[in-house]
């Protein structure tokens, strides 16, 4: 079955940017969509926007509750076919000025809870297979940007997870990939874009032959590895980035 033609796909990470539009094109395909961040407002007034999303508040970075937060949503809403896991704290921070809560929160968020959430998906009960596992990760977790050591880390790590939990999780009908986006077009992102001067908006839109990506392209690649479509494609990551990493 195509995640696209039903199913019920958690959207971890569906309060703002890309998350969000996951979110909305999987519920508009008709997939019951459980959406996962902090912001409960926020989520429940996109889910009372769509045809069938229920709001899911949590936060990722307490990794002890995870994975009975996760067995309470099957309980409610019965076994997932997706998990889509797009949450992340993306800080600017150089080298230097790193402390150890700092680099443990973006660990937690970016790496350690989406691997604790696949280990509860794959729990007998939790999943319907066939079933999908895809990280929305990042280009910084292939190519280097000064600022973004831990944050490039935390994704990288997750590169990594996906390729030997393709292997075990393929006994069980699930397959794992991750898409690695370069820069999109996100609310919080055109805020940052906007304070940059004339010089380095030319600068990062000159990096990008086809130009900066919207979120649309990052949906597309997601619903892709979620669905069907994608049967024979596991423990890969799909780099969506108008030819940045090409060069
Ligand atoms: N935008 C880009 O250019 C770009 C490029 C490459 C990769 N990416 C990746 O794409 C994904 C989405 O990026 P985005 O730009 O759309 O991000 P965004 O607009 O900043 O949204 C981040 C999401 O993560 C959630 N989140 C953060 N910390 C959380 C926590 N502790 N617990 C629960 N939820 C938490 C936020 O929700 P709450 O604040 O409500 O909790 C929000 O829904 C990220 O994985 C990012 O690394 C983005």
């Amino acid at each position: 079955m195509s995640q696209s033609s039903g199913g019920t796909v958690l959207v971890a990470g569906a309060s703002y940017g890309i998350g969000e539009q996951i979110a909305r094109h999987f519920a508009v395909r008709g997939c019951k969509v459980i959406l996962a961040a902090r912001s409960a407002d926020r989520l429940s007034a996109i889910a009372e926007s769509l045809p069938s999303a229920v709001p899911a508040p949590v936060d990722f970075s307490k990794l002890e509750a995870l994975q009975d937060w996760l067995a309470g949503i099957v309980r409610d809403h019965g076994p997932l076919s997706s998990l889509v896991y797009c949450a992340a704290v993306m800080s600017r921070i150089p080298l230097r000025d790193f402390d150890v809560p700092t680099m443990e929160e973006i660990f937690r968020v970016n790496t350690m809870a989406p691997i604790l959430l696949t280990q509860a998906f794959r729990r007998p009960g939790s999943f319907r297979a066939p079933g999908s596992v895809v990280f929305v990760s990042s280009i910084i977790g292939m190519v280097g940007r000064p600022s973004l050591t831990v944050y490039g880390a935390s994704k990288e790590a997750l590169h990594g997870f996906v390729r030997s939990a393709a292997l075990e999780l393929c006994r069980q009908g699930i397959r794992i990939n991750a898409v690695a986006p370069g820069m999109i077009e996100t609310e919080h992102n055109m805020t940052e874009f906007a304070r940059m001067s004339e010089v380095q908006k030319a600068s990062v839109k000159a990096a990008y032959p086809l130009g900066i990506g919207a979120p649309m392209d990052v949906v597309k690649a997601v619903e892709f590895l979620s669905g069907e479509d994608s049967k024979w494609i596991t423990g890969t990551t799909l780099v969506v980035d108008g030819g940045y990493t090409a060069q």
